[in-house]
């Protein structure tokens, strides 16, 4: 890969975009890996995640120095929020005028901020790239399809990302460096071993509960679905615990659905990073629609049964530690009394250091 030049070159200012969660996990080893450089990293937070939990928690955790500007965007609906992040990031990197653009995943703010930027000729380095589930019902999917067509620098978690770009046609600018979130992982992990976070303040024990997640799209799109849903997870016969996104929350609340479902089902507020990999590394199994949660069970070895038709990370299927279910509850319950997973995890997405094996080709070391 050749170094990036290109926006204004004379610039050391290298423009990092966030604005959900899963950003700012991926944003933390970039961050990491440019302390050392010449080159000076400016966080532009879009403000698609703005409640506590779902934000500034994070850069706290992960000590992230806070957004250096943030657009304040908030919800909307895909044309709004997408449209406001256009708006807002163009405007401040023609202030700007940055060397380069560094956007994560697939979300609207990774789309908006790519389209602003690279209509700006400012080289736009997407990580991430080449991630596919073959879903054009999913808005991440549409997202990431076009970032990846926009963008200069595609960086590859796995050589399946990398296959996936060439059999669209895009093969200029793809480098395969492996899962940024790995080493955000390694590092929560650790943290979380000094802190004082308790199993029995959940009320579980170790190896005896399932971790869940449910914020998709069409997880909560029908109340009945999301419902049964919840009553599945709630009749295990094992303790599950649930940390809500605000999104499913409030669908079940406008619909007057109460929260409180069974006594196995342990409702939460959206946990901050250190507790969710503390929990996970004492879950037996995980339930969720979460791309991320997917990942980050393979790595902590625990097996995973995804709520959803179609994954983004196929290797962990490959590897056996995850099985897709859908909504379907019998199909959950089957899972999870499977005896998934227990077999060898090749590191299918990278060893850790994945941001440092990015920073050195793009020439910003
Ligand atoms: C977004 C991403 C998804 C990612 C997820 C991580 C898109 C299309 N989707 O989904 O890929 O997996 O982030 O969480 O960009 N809300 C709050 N407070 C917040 C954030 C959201 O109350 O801080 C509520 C709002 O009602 C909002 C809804 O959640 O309308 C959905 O939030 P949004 O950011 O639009 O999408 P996510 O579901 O979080």
């Amino acid at each position: 890969m050749s170094p990036v030049a290109g926006g204004d070159t004379e610039s050391d200012i290298i423009v990092s975009v966030v604005g959900a969660r899963p950003h700012f996990i991926k944003a933390f080893p970039f961050i990491k890996a440019m302390a050392s450089s010449p080159a000076r990293v400016l966080t532009l937070h879009t403000g698609q995640h703005y409640d506590r939990n779902m934000s500034e928690l994070f850069f706290k955790e992960l000590d992230m120095p806070a957004p250096d500007i943030d657009l304040g965007v908030g919800s909307g609906t895909h044309a709004e929020q997408t449209a406001a992040v256009i708006v807002g990031v163009e405007r401040a990197l023609l202030k700007i005028r940055p060397r380069a653009v560094v956007v994560y995943g697939d979300t609207n703010s990774t789309l908006g901020a790519t389209l602003a930027a690279t209509k700006l000729d400012f080289p736009v380095v997407h990580i991430e790239a080449g991630v596919r589930c073959a879903n054009r019902e999913m808005p991440e999917e549409i997202n990431r399809t076009l970032i990846d067509h926009a963008a200069d620098h595609l960086i590859c978690r796995s050589a399946l990302a990398v296959a996936d770009l060439w059999s669209e046609g895009i093969t200029r600018g793809v480098m395969n460096a492996g899962d940024f979130m790995y080493d955000t992982v390694l590092f929560a992990q650790a943290v979380a071993k000094e802190k004082d976070i308790r199993l029995d303040s959940y009320d579980v024990e170790s190896g005896r509960f399932i971790l869940s997640t449910v914020h998709r799209e069409f997880s909560t799109a029908s109340v009945g679905a999301l419902v049964d849903l919840l009553d599945a997870l709630g009749g295990l016969g094992e303790p599950v615990i649930l940390p809500l996104h605000p999104r499913t929350k409030a669908r079940l609340l406008t619909a007057g659905i109460s929260l409180e479902r069974s006594d196995d089902l342990r409702i939460l507020e959206p946990l901050g990073y250190l507790e969710l990999v503390f929990l996970l590394g004492h879950a037996r199994m995980v339930a969720t629609d979460s791309g991320g949660l997917q990942e980050e069970a393979y790595w902590a070895g625990v097996p995973c049964v995804t709520l959803m038709s179609e994954t983004t990370w196929p290797e962990t299927i490959e590897a056996g530690w995850n099985v897709l279910v859908g909504l379907d509850p019998a199909a959950i319950r089957e899972a999870v009394a499977s005896d998934l997973g227990g077999g060898e995890r090749p590191e299918v997405y990278g060893a850790p250091g994945a941001a440092r094996r990015v920073v050195e080709p793009l020439g910003w070391e």
